[in-house]
């Protein structure tokens, strides 16, 4: 007897613990929505992307997904949190059961949790590069190094699997702490003083960029447009960032829409969190861009472009521990507001299905995602021969890792979008949903036919080519 047989957040709570906790404000589902979609792709991703892909024509095509695809898909999982008002396995059974349809329906959530629940096992590993940097950054490490040195404190820290562990477990207890602390004491109070500190850095790296002298050369590198360097391989690069950098098919905004208030508008405040994760991805770029260049260093760099040649720069430049560990607080909050993200759908459903209290659910699901991370931790090293699916051609030289990303990013996350698109559009009674958007019929009609039609087909399209 551990679930509610009804809608909780229709206002009969119950009492005691299983009371439903809901954000205090509109601003708070912001801010923590918010801060789950900016993170390390923003900051160290779309930058690169978009420089690889042609600029400014990139990031056009990009604005459309987000538009086009990814907002469709934000209101979508908002929806089905706020209406099933529990964990998202019970909350899409729960839908899909009141209309009619196969229980069967939960496992897309289940999908998206499993998918939550692998990605935090590696992204906890990445937090926690961001974190010693902060450290080696203040300690003056990189200060007047050459690109040798810098290149082997990175190849140093990933060659070593105890400073690995060691930061990944500060990374998951900073996560830990705040998912422990449960919605209000926790999340809230963290993104209520992580993000305006982290849009405060942002704009703090950016004013430095700006002294550079290469600012013009960081901007049209980002917006000047140049069409004949977009390829249809752009096009799908875009499309699956977007669904990448707002968090999506994976059970994280309906976690987080299970506590939204009804009376507070899905559409308002998805389209403000896709703006606002935009702002800091072109912001970031902004960031980057002009350092990289005046430091005449590759704008391509791919993981290394973080972790070794902005170290390069910063050790360079006057004031550049500063900078330097500005930059990788900044890394790390953004970092940790995506992690707690990750975790809480998981805790959530712990709580609500085995009845464990939140601190009991925070340790379990946290554990067991801190032991899985040290798998991709070895991969780094004492494991990087192993490549467990080396015998198919697809995956040769293939470490742990790198499969864990494979099947999150290329495999669950289109496919718990897709399912997700799928359900509301064809599976949910349209009263419901009008009812739960409150909007004009001619904008409701936009969306609902966008996410019938178009987001399923190009999610599909994305997903075919990730495969092959
Ligand atoms: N949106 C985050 C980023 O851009 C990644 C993430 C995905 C975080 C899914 C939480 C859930 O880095």
């Amino acid at each position: 007897m551990t679930e509610p047989s009804s809608n909780p957040a229709n206002g009969d709570s119950g009492q005691g613990f299983t009371k439903r906790a809901e954000w205090s404000s509109r601003m708070a589902f912001i801010l923590a929505a918010t801060g789950s979609a900016v993170g390390l792709g923003n900051i160290w991703k779309f930058p690169y992307v978009t420089g690889e892909n042609g600029g400014g024509a990139f990031v056009l095509v990009y604005l459309v997904c987000i538009a086009a695809v990814g907002l469709p898909i934000m209101m979508a999982e908002v929806l089905i949190g706020r209406r099933g008002g529990l964990s998202p396995v019970a909350s899409m059974r729960h839908l899909a059961q009141r209309d009619g349809h196969k229980p069967a329906w939960q496992l897309v959530a289940g999908i998206g949790m499993l998918a939550a629940f692998l990605i935090l096992s590696f992204y906890s590993m990445i937090g926690g590069w961001a974190v010693s940097y902060v450290g080696a950054a203040i300690t003056g490490d990189f200060t007047g190094q050459s690109a040798e040195a810098i290149g082997e404190i990175f190849t140093g820290l990933l060659g070593n699997p105890w400073a690995l562990l060691l930061w990944h477990t500060v990374f998951m207890a900073l996560v830990m702490l705040v998912v422990g602390r449960g919605l209000r004491q926790g999340l809230e109070k963290a993104v209520t003083i992580l993000m305006p500190a982290l849009f405060v850095l942002l704009l703090m790296v950016v004013g430095y960029a700006m002294t550079t002298g290469h600012f013009g050369a960081g901007f049209s590198f980002l917006f000047s447009p140049d069409f004949s360097r977009l390829t249809t391989e752009g096009v799908l690069v875009a499309l699956g960032h977007a669904f990448f950098t707002l968090s999506l098919g994976m059970a994280v905004m309906m976690a987080y829409g299970s506590y939204l208030s009804k009376n507070t508008s899905i559409a308002g405040t998805s389209i403000t969190v896709s703006i606002m994760d935009t702002v800091v991805a072109l912001l970031a770029g902004l960031a980057i861009f002009p350092i990289v260049f005046a430091n005449e260093l590759e704008p391509g760099a791919g993981p290394g472009l973080i972790f070794q040649t902005l170290p390069l720069a910063f050790g360079q430049m006057p004031l550049g521990s500063l900078f330097g560990a500005l930059f990788f607080i900044l890394l790390t909050f953004a970092a940790w507001t995506s992690a707690i993200s990750l975790l809480e759908p998981v805790v959530e459903w712990l709580e609500e299905k085995k009845s464990l209290n939140r601190v009991s659910g925070t340790w379990v699901a946290g554990l067991s995602c801190w032991f899985l991370g040290i798998a991709s931790i070895l991969s780094l090293n004492v494991w990087s021969d192993v490549t467990p699916l080396g015998m198919f051609e697809r995956f040769e030289g293939k470490t742990i890792f790198d499969l864990l990303d494979f099947l999150t990013a290329s495999v669950l996350l289109p496919l718990g979008g897709l399912l997700v698109a799928l359900f509301v559009g064809w599976k949910m009674s349209q009263k419901a949903l009008r009812e739960e958007l409150a909007m004009a019929d001619g904008t409701f009609n936009l969306w609902y036919r966008t996410l019938r039609y178009f987001t399923p087909v190009a999610v599909l399209v994305v997903f075919i080519y990730n495969l092959i």
